[in-house]
């Protein structure tokens, strides 16, 4: 945990009547939007370069993940990702979550209710995930780059606990697993 924050951005909204809810925080995706795409600025502008790995020695094989925020209402973290390690079909437990990829590309598949949905999210593109959000998360191994692919994700409030899912025979979802966790995406602190 940072003694000192580094994102004032959640101390900055300002909550509106439909803001309050029976959800357990008080940000919303588009909230979590914004904060992870102010946090991307600051680690591509160089303002977070004392919490990456030293001399840009991003690892290769297993995703890493960085704290670069924490308070009562929302992690967030930055995430490089590797090929061949998935995340595996999960869930975020009781938080909602969003995401900013920095560089780089990911392949999402989303739990649409019948079957998996495929998007790309390149370089620039933001995604968001209201709680019961299933979905699996990948570096794309078509993507481009030759640096690493790197994006970060904010999670309100902070990530406590997923589960895990298999797609059955007959199209449905199946709860696998549920751990305690703070790690984002299965990323290795
Ligand atoms: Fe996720």
């Amino acid at each position: 945990m940072l003694s000192t924050p580094v994102l004032s951005a959640p101390s900055r909204i300002s909550l509106s009547p439909r803001s309050i809810s029976t959800l357990p925080t008080r940000l919303r995706p588009h909230d979590l939007l914004r904060v992870t795409d102010q946090s991307a600025s600051d680690v591509l502008e160089g303002r977070l370069d004392h919490l990456l790995p030293d001399g840009g020695r991003w690892p290769i094989g297993e995703r890493w993940a960085k704290r670069l925020h924490s308070d009562d209402d929302l992690d967030v973290w930055l995430i490089s990702w590797v090929p061949d390690r998935s995340t595996e079909l999960h869930d975020h437990g009781g938080s909602l979550g969003a995401l900013t990829v920095l560089s780089g590309s990911l392949l999402e598949y989303r739990w649409a209710g019948t079957e998996l949905k495929q998007r790309r999210l390149d370089a620039g593109d933001q995604a968001a995930f209201p709680l019961g959000w299933v979905h699996d998360v990948m570096h794309d191994p078509a993507s481009a780059t030759t640096g690493p692919t790197l994006s970060v994700h904010a999670y309100s409030p902070p990530l406590t606990a997923m589960s895990y899912y298999e797609v059955t025979e007959r199209s449905t979802l199946r709860r696998t697993r549920s751990e305690l966790t703070d790690a984002p995406e299965k990323a290795t602190l």
